[in-house]
């Protein structure tokens, strides 16, 4: 039996997820994308699960889509595989999702990185959409969620050059949330995780909605989805209790509904 490419290592209310192809710097192949979707939703549908640290070891976070299964397709080949369905099913999980990036996140994988919540990246971490170099372009958000987290210019370089950035850089860009010793990445991934998920579940959930749905519409369109969320937070029990908490000057007990 061969290793899987995928594994999980719950640690509750947390999960680390971890790309597991280290030789090949975990370059994302069609298995390794449905595993990975495979190993997500499960961990979407755990309940005692709060909070995903994604992980791809010291070398590479990923090195981006496997070039070796894309060098002779065509587009009707590539069209039939259908990835972009197996990257839908990876963006569709409502838990946060921390990726704690060492080494390499190229092409596909800079996009899994800007496809999760927050990020935690080593100090000698690179991030790059290098498809240009090899006559494609970014197929998986490189020149959308790119553009919408480090703006268009700085975008439009990274993807016509194919250049990285260093982790400094993307954290000056906007990238990033954190930049830290490389050997502290996933400790300290889990320490944010951590604290998110001692915050009240339902309220976590509705305001990521809010930030990553809103994001992909019109300001008022995500001013009435923020709203909506807003409100449900108030047929929470967490909210009755946060705030009598707060009033009582005590802490909180969150019962997580
Ligand atoms: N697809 C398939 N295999 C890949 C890969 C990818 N995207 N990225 C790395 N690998 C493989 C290499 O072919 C090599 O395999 P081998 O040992 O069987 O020859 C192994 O992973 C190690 O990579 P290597 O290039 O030897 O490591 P390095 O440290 O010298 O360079 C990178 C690291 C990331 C700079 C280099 O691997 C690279 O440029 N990868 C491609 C990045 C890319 O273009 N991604 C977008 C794809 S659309």
């Amino acid at each position: 039996m061969s290793e899987p490419l995928v594994l999980v290592e719950p640690q509750y209310p947390l999960a680390v997820v971890r790309l597991n192809r280290p030789d090949k710097l975990n370059a994302l192949s069609p298995e390794m994308l449905r595993a990975l979707a495979e190993t997500l939703e499960a961990l979407n549908a755990e309940e005692a699960v709060r909070v995903i640290v994604l992980y791809g070891g010291e070398r590479a976070f990923a090195a981006g889509a496997d070039i070796e299964a894309m060098a002779k397709a065509g587009p009707v080949d590539i069209y039939l595989r259908n990835t972009r369905a197996l990257w839908q099913r990876i963006w569709a999980i409502d838990k946060p999702v921390i990726a704690a990036v060492r080494g390499v996140a190229f092409g596909g994988g800079c996009e899994l990185a800007l496809g999760c919540d927050l990020i935690v990246a080593g100090e000698t971490a690179r991030f790059a959409q290098p498809e240009i170099k090899l006559g494609i372009m970014p197929g998986a958000g490189g020149t959308q969620r790119l553009a919408r987290a480090i703006g268009p210019a700085r975008a439009m370089e990274m993807v016509l050059t194919g250049e990285p950035l260093s982790a400094p850089a993307a954290l000056q860009a906007g990238l990033l949330n954190r930049v830290v010793p490389d050997e502290r990445v996933l400790a300290e991934a889990l320490e944010l995780a951590a604290v998110v998920a001692e915050r009240p579940a339902v309220a976590v959930r509705l305001a990521r909605q809010a930030l990553r749905y809103g994001h992909e519409r019109t300001l008022l369109e995500g001013m009435e989805l923020e709203r909506r969320n807003y409100l449900l937070t108030y047929d929470t029990q967490d909210q009755k209790e946060g705030m009598a908490a707060f009033l009582e000057k005590r802490d909180a007990k969150f019962t997580e509904k």
